[in-house]
């Protein structure tokens, strides 16, 4: 049963102008189409906690895709899934999400489902949760009318993370994840059968395909604190779905800090994050968990240079290593790897030597190229390399520093050559 309660000043309080104005346009035009239209999902929840949310979500009793294309602004662009009737409104910053409403049925459990257009009630039915399966309507005469079938609004005060139907995890085990992110991120608890279900489930996790878990895991890191997600991941057997030899606490939680306020201003990236999480696993171990999530070149490189680098961590902590030398060490790996390294290491030495390298170091190049030494006297051939790197060595352990003296160094092993020595090897 829908609530008689009117949020219409909450939108306003809440949303910035621009978007309360998109709405009530798209309330009129949608009347005058004799379609019903209605905000809905994650936006809703957060309009009702009173939390900041401007990703709207739009669903219709119609034609989403022509309601879309109608509300089109000048300046702005259109996307349109005509197969999932769903159309994208972007303008400026903005962007707007418009769904055709649908049932949705699950043929086995994980794929994704089949879809048939039909009403709001059906369309908050096949939801995740009871705070995420409500709906506020924009026509006018009921603008702000919320509809909340499944009580989602008293679960927001109890706190609660809800699912709708016995099947829900069955249907669709990303929601296990996505009921941690949600009771992390809010602070809220989980209700019991939702809990139990929730446990009963988890070898569900194992329908999902590695790309839908790869996205899970991107939106647990892009949450403020992820680690209080793997944390609870871990205590409830969720994260050992994932990989057995995952843990949760060890650190976790001090190491994502500390992640935090190096990147700062900027957030750590899904690589440092999940090169954290999989910093105690073996090298077989790690590709289980890089074909798993079937991660992308760039995030498995990451993981197997976390590995490779900790194996150097005995060369990097001995004192006095030269500039040249931790170069020489730490010049194939990801900057993820590297930080996730300086991260975990008890030595300060071996800390100090991986920030050195990304501070200053990796950015070190020798000025005079291989012309510039032809020109000066030095036979074409495989030499012109190596004195390229004996310059290079120079500059990274501070021997020389200017063009002038890159020059210097070259005309004194002419120079040599020329009165019968051959330069420094
Ligand atoms: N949804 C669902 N089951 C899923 C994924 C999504 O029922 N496995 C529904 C939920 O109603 C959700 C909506 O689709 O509110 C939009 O999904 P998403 O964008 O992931 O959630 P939001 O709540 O909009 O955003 P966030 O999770 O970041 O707060």
């Amino acid at each position: 049963m829908s609530k008689r309660i009117n949020f219409g000043k909450l939108i306003e309080k809440q949303l910035p102008p621009e978007l309360v104005n998109f709405m009530w346009v798209a309330g009129e035009m949608a009347n005058s189409r004799g379609e019903k239209v209605y905000l809905v999902g994650g936006v809703v929840r957060d309009l009702l906690m009173e939390q900041a949310n401007f990703d709207l979500d739009l669903v219709v009793e119609g034609n989403a895709i022509e309601l879309a294309q109608q509300l089109k602004l000048n300046q702005g662009k259109i996307t349109t899934h005509p197969r999932f009737n769903t159309a994208k409104l972007q303008w400026n910053d903005r962007s707007v999400d418009l769904a055709t409403a649908r049932s949705e049925t699950y043929e086995k459990p994980g794929a994704l489902p089949a879809v048939t257009p039909s009403s709001i009630d059906n369309d908050l039915s096949r939801r995740d949760f009871t705070i995420n399966a409500m709906a506020i309507r924009l026509n006018p005469g009921y603008y702000g009318k919320l509809v909340d079938p499944h009580g989602g609004r008293d679960d927001l005060q109890s706190q609660r993370i809800r699912i709708l139907h016995e099947k829900s995890f069955t249907d669709d085990a990303t929601r296990i994840w996505r009921a941690l992110r949600y009771e992390q991120r809010l602070g809220f608890h989980l209700e019991k059968k939702t809990s139990s279900l929730l446990q009963r489930d988890i070898p569900m996790l194992a329908t999902i395909s590695a790309d839908r878990t790869r996205y899970e895991m991107e939106c647990i890191c892009k949450e403020k604190y992820p680690e209080k997600v793997f944390n609870r991941a871990g205590e409830l057997g969720v994260l050992a779905a994932l990989h057995p030899s995952l843990k949760g606490n060890g650190g976790l939680a001090e190491k994502f800090e500390h992640a935090r306020k190096e990147c700062s201003p900027e957030p750590p990236s899904f690589d440092l994050y999940l090169a954290l999480l999989a910093y105690p696993l073996t090298a077989e171990e790690t590709e289980q968990l890089i074909s798993r999530l079937n991660l992308p070149k760039l995030s498995a490189k990451t993981l197997r240079d976390t590995i490779a680098v900790k194996n150097k961590m005995r060369s990097l902590s001995t004192p006095g290593v030269s500039p040249g030398a931790i170069y020489n060490l730490l010049r194939d790996f990801s900057p993820a790897a590297l930080e996730a390294n300086s991260l975990v290491t008890e030595s300060a030495v071996a800390g100090q030597a991986i920030h050195l390298f990304l501070n200053r170091l990796k950015d070190v190049q020798v000025l005079l190229t291989g012309d510039d030494l032809i020109q000066m006297g030095i036979a074409p051939g495989p030499r012109i390399k190596e004195m390229l790197a004996l310059l290079h060595q120079a500059k990274l352990n501070g021997k020389i520093a200017t063009r002038h003296d890159e020059e210097e160094i070259i005309k004194g092993w002419v120079a040599q050559k020329q009165g019968g020595t051959t330069p420094p090897s």
